[in-house]
């Protein structure tokens, strides 16, 4: 991890208004800056939903903070007669650098497969956007298959036909760990992220391998993210619950301290 920028991003997924998110934007800003946080030492990313997107632009454009934004999902289409889809040339236009694709919530509910994340990671790329896929395991897969078989299998599936020199997040979320306050080991996440990594190497090559930041997700709190990444092969983390909080999203943040 020691050549790759840490990445911690918070997926706040339904939750915060354009209101409240204003509200915590600035409030998390200010609490960083008064902890003395040093921008470069980290990346930060914010995942609002799609109608706060707009409004956070323009705080972080106004005062000038460093977080990069991102949507939570995007269409597999540019445009066209596909009501209550977002295209990813809207997110881009909003400066949105990333996207996460493939989240086991939508996986679940949406009935999104590996091959609708594959085209959603195609649709990303193509208007400039970082695709942050993400695999996982749940309970019964762990189970029957161990840890890696299935995150593995999603991943190898999501990169097809992805070029050698794209900029791709992998976030390695077991299902049985969102939510449940039961994180997984430092030790189970370095092991499936280095398997993750060999999948990289083998899709994209070795170059793409030693530069692609795998984060992990599932119950990350102030409390555990060091040990996630004193590993070598986690750089950095994709938060939700603890991201909605200001001072334990601003801990994870500054882990190092
Ligand atoms: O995308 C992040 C997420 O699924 C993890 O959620 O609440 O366990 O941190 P949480």
């Amino acid at each position: 991890a020691v050549s790759r920028l840490p990445l911690i991003a918070g997926n706040w997924k339904m939750n915060l208004d354009h209101l409240q998110a204003v509200a915590f934007v600035q409030k998390l800003h200010w609490t960083l800056k008064d902890a003395k946080h040093e921008e470069d030492s980290v990346e930060v990313a914010v995942f609002p939903p799609f109608t706060d997107i707009r409004t956070v632009q323009t705080l972080l454009d106004a005062d000038k903070i460093a977080f990069a934004l991102g949507g939570q999902d995007l269409s597999t289409k540019d445009s066209g007669a596909y009501t209550g889809e977002i295209s990813g040339a809207f997110l881009k236009q909003l400066d949105c650098r990333y996207v996460i694709i493939g989240h086991s919530e939508r996986r679940e509910y949406h009935a999104e497969t590996d091959e609708v994340v594959a085209a959603k990671v195609e649709a990303a790329l193509r208007h400039g956007l970082a695709p942050v896929i993400c695999v996982g395991e749940t309970a019964e897969d762990l189970e029957k298959h161990g840890a890696a078989a299935v995150p593995v299998a999603q991943l190898e599936v999501a990169l097809d036909g992805v070029a050698s020199d794209a900029d791709v997040v992998v976030a390695y979320e077991p299902v049985w760990a969102i939510g449940s306050g039961q994180a997984a080991t430092p030790q189970q996440a370095q092991d499936v992220c280095a398997k993750l990594r060999e999948v990289v190497a083998a899709k994209l090559g070795a170059e793409a391998a030693e530069r692609t930041r795998i984060l992990y997700g599932g119950s990350v709190k102030s409390g555990n993210i060091a040990g996630f990444m004193r590993e070598p092969d986690v750089d950095g983390a994709l938060v939700g619950g603890a991201s909605l909080v200001t001072d334990e999203f601003a801990a994870i943040i500054r882990y190092q301290k």
